[in-house]
């Protein structure tokens, strides 16, 4: 595995900001950067805050496409983290209508064939040209194939329609924010599976994918599919990101 280069960041503060409690034997030690020493001689050791750690994990979170089959942490980390979205991520009047599917190893390689199946189909249809098959979406969809897992966002419209019943004034409002709820779930393990050391890049092979998917592991076929966050190693460094100016995209009236 390519030894990710570290950024600004300390594993420490990130796995207490995300409330785990445990050693971290399982972290490579090329991830982990060294704490600050303690002395109690000339400087009294002042632990960075949550806050730091929170920017420090939204700065570590990056696209990342060759991903690789390595985990740095165990299943019970993955399971944690993915427990971790769904209890605390907010819902529009609580709602709660996000639901995580996670496929590991087999499973994963599963759902990209289920991918390179459907995109067959489009070129025996005519709807995709082979040469752009061949060259393009092959070689990505086997990129995708070759990692570790994906977690699958959905949304079950069964409890949306609850609530687009019970306060008809937000009828047409309900389905947006589910999507900007199921966007809060996607963000939050992206951050967290990349602050554990994992690479990671989101995708979208929905509506094409769902009915297949859905089959395969016996999920409800109400279920909407959203998003597609494939993870694994990271075998190389996310790519240099161009930024516009902050003094377009922010702006602050008034003083604390
Ligand atoms: C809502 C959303 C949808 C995205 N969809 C895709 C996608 O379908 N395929 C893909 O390769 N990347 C997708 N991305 C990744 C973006 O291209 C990427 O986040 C952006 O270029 C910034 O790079 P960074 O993730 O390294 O910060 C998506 C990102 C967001 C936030």
């Amino acid at each position: 595995m390519a030894t990710r280069i570290l950024r600004p960041f300390n594993l420490h503060t990130i796995s207490r900001a995300l409330g785990s409690t445990g050693t971290h034997q399982y972290l490579s030690a090329s991830r982990i950067s060294p704490l600050r020493p303690f002395s109690t001689s000339f400087r009294k050791y002042t632990p960075p805050t949550m806050t730091d750690a929170l920017v420090q994990a939204a700065q570590t979170r990056r696209t990342i496409y060759k991903l690789g089959k390595n985990s740095p942490v165990p299943n019970s980390k993955v399971e944690e983290l993915v427990n971790a979205a769904i209890l605390n991520v907010p819902s529009s009047f609580n709602t709660q209508s996000t639901r995580l599917v996670v496929v590991l190893r087999e499973e994963h390689e599963k759902l990209w064939d289920i991918a390179i199946e459907a995109f067959g189909g489009l070129v025996s249809t005519g709807a995709v040209p082979e040469e752009v098959f061949k060259n393009q979406t092959l070689p990505k969809l086997q990129g995708f194939r070759a990692a570790l897992g994906t977690v699958l966002f959905y949304e079950d419209p069964a409890h949306i329609k609850d609530f687009q019943e019970k306060f008809p004034a937000f009828s047409d409002k309900f389905e947006p924010w589910a999507d900007h709820t199921n966007a809060m779930h996607q963000y939050f393990l992206w951050t967290a599976l990349e602050s554990v050391g994992f690479g990671a890049n989101l995708q979208h092979y929905n509506p094409l994918i769902d009915a297949k998917v859905a089959q395969q592991w016996n999920l409800p076929t109400e279920w909407r599919l959203v998003a597609q966050l494939v993870f694994g190693s990271p075998e190389v460094e996310a790519g240099e990101k161009a930024q516009k100016p902050i003094e377009e995209r922010v702006k602050i009236f008034g003083k604390l």
